[in-house]
């Protein structure tokens, strides 16, 4: 069984005050810190490129989860890379555009930095897109919500394409593979989404718009 692990979309925290919410989300027993890069291109705000990475690096020791909704990648891999990401997940749907190997190139990229890698999926594009790239991927990023903002409302077919992937993992011995899935992940869904085969659960408003984050998080993680 892998290890179920919460995931703060920092997109949810005050931007001026970024420092202090790493460390209130650590605090809080998070596993992991979510980064979310907007380039208004891809999706149409802006949020931060490697800088931001670069000065969160130095407010903890968790690892950090760089998910790039950029267009053309590989351009920012080295930026995020020297900038202390732990993974670094790219969407299937800006490399697609590009060519049929840029996804893969992209992937071995990271890796070549040492950096754990991994694809994602928005919700209306379906998982057998990217089994092809399964054998080099250390985690599937499955959106439950159209990237862009927090605060939406969950799309339940993103669970049809979490349990396909766990299925064709377990089929073609792809062991350790995490599932994470992100956009409108609740303590009411949580649970449900867990279930589907998902292991790593990120969630923005759902943990910064707690009074009580630390019981946020450990809602949203489940078991004991
Ligand atoms: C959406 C981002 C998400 C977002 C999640 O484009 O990728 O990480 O911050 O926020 P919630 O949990 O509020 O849906
Ligand atoms: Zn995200």
């Amino acid at each position: 069984m892998l290890k179920v692990k919460v995931a703060p979309s920092i997109l949810s925290a005050d931007f001026a005050a970024m420092g202090e919410a790493i460390k209130e989300i650590e605090r809080a027993g998070a596993d992991l810190v979510h980064c979310d890069v907007m380039d208004g291109s891809f999706v149409q705000p802006i949020t931060f490129g490697g800088q931001m990475v670069k000065n969160i690096r130095k407010h903890t020791s968790l690892p950090l989860d760089v998910h790039l909704m950029i267009e053309h990648p590989q351009t920012q891999i080295k930026f995020f890379a020297e900038a202390g990401a732990d993974i670094i997940t790219v969407h299937y749907e800006a490399c697609a555009k590009i060519s049929d190997s840029y996804l893969r190139e992209t992937l071995q990229l990271i890796k070549s930095y040492g950096v754990k890698c991994g694809a994602v999926i928005n919700p209306d594009t379906p998982a057998e897109r990217i089994y092809n790239v399964l054998d080099i991927c250390d985690m599937v990023l499955v959106m439950s919500v159209f990237p862009g903002y927090g605060g939406q409302k969950f799309i339940p077919s993103a669970l049809g394409e979490v349990k396909k992937i766990r299925q064709y993992a377990a089929d073609n011995a792809i062991d350790g593979l995490d599932i994470e899935i992100d956009g409108g992940v609740t303590c009411s869904n949580a649970e449900e989404v867990r279930a589907a085969g998902a292991n790593v659960l990120v969630a923005g408003s759902a943990v910064f718009g707690a009074q009580d984050k630390a019981a946020a998080i450990a809602a949203i993680r489940g078991g004991k």
